[in-house]
């Protein structure tokens, strides 16, 4: 798309929604795609009067569309579900930094940006989700034993250009370099229990259909599976169990990624988008998304959903949350000369 297009589209999709509320409006260029952001959106608008108008695509498309409309363009927030592309938009330049502490308190130290350019709104873990009546759970420790030819044809996990599983490789090329973190990669491959295919939630269903034993997943899709509405989702989500990995005394803990926010450094509403992140990050919004997109809090007040609180309190990868943009070239790098497609 050039830039007079995207200019043009620009104008058409906010210029309209601006005109019916000439008061306050907030412009959010979101990767997100839950329900629950809807609800939240909405409340938001009624709360303080203020429109919100959202452009949803992948977080590379919305940097891309940041940097090609530059000054020119209408975002106040970017969202993604990725502080590895929060770090990316971080280091084009395209974000002002936040003084978190001031907007609330109540954040979980270890899951704010070091460097100040974006704020978490969720945070979710990468556990093993496993059939307990094929494994056994002291079989399972962590990521690094995931390549034990014990789990020969019983890995499952989807394809590697998604953000989840580069952002899980990252964290191991920011722990054991590029070299362990390869041969990880490749042994892992050599463990799956079929070619990647679907999303989290279908790994999950291959469990249930014995395809495989154990599957890679964000612990939120549990959540998402056992309280669907469809009865047969409900019954997988109850079949399985999570495990988090590396809990061990001398483990770093499982792995972590947020959900979060940047502020951009031309958001042309900056004071609403000051309101949306006490809004995001206060006590009824963070109840609303943990009890509804089964996410963890960021907020230390708040207390992890019923269903997600069952499976305990667990260690997290303390990891500098930024090396997950730093390292990401080489993990992409691994996944491109692996045969993890
Ligand atoms: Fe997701």
């Amino acid at each position: 798309m050039n830039k007079f297009v995207i200019l043009l589209f620009s104008t058409l999709l906010f210029g309209c929604s601006s005109q019916k509320n000439k008061n306050e409006i907030l412009n959010i260029y979101s990767k997100r795609h839950y329900q629950v952001d809807k609800d939240l959106f909405k409340k938001f608008e009624e709360e303080n009067n203020i429109k919100v108008n959202v452009v949803k695509a992948s977080s590379d498309e919305l940097i891309e569309r940041i940097k090609t409309e530059g000054e020119n363009c209408p975002a106040d927030l970017l969202i993604t579900v990725d502080a590895g592309k929060l770090y990316k938009a971080a280091n084009e330049e395209l974000l002002e930094k936040i003084n978190v502490k001031d907007i609330n308190s109540n954040i979980k130290n270890e899951l704010l940006d070091k460097n100040g350019f974006w704020m978490p709104i969720t945070y979710r873990a990468r556990v093993i989700a496993y059939n307990p009546l094929k494994v056994n759970i002291q079989d399972l420790s962590t990521y690094e034993n995931l390549t034990n030819e014990n789990w020969k044809n019983r890995v499952l996990v989807r394809s590697s250009t998604n953000a989840y599983n580069q952002a899980l490789l990252s964290s191991l090329v920011a722990h054991h370099g590029q070299e362990v973190a390869s041969q990880w990669c490749n042994n892992l491959v050599s463990n799956f229990a079929r070619k990647p295919k679907g999303n989290d939630r279908d790994q999950v269903r291959a469990i249930v259909a014995n395809v495989g034993d154990i599957a890679i997943v964000n612990s939120y899709y549990i959540g998402l599976l056992k309280s669907s509405t469809d009865s047969l989702d409900r019954k997988i989500g109850e079949s399985v169990n999570v495990f988090f990995p590396n809990q061990a005394e001398n483990e770093r803990g499982a792995h972590v990624n947020i959900s979060g926010l940047g502020l951009l450094k031309n958001a042309p509403n900056k004071n609403n988008a000051i309101k949306f992140m006490k809004f995001i990050t206060s006590d009824y919004a963070q109840e609303y998304y943990t009890n509804n997109s089964f996410e963890y809090p960021v907020n230390k007040n708040v207390k992890p959903s019923n269903i997600i609180a069952e499976w305990g309190d667990f260690k997290i990868d303390n990891l500098d949350l930024n090396e997950l943009g730093i390292q990401r070239k080489k993990a992409v790098e691994i996944f491109e000369n692996s045969k993890w497609n």
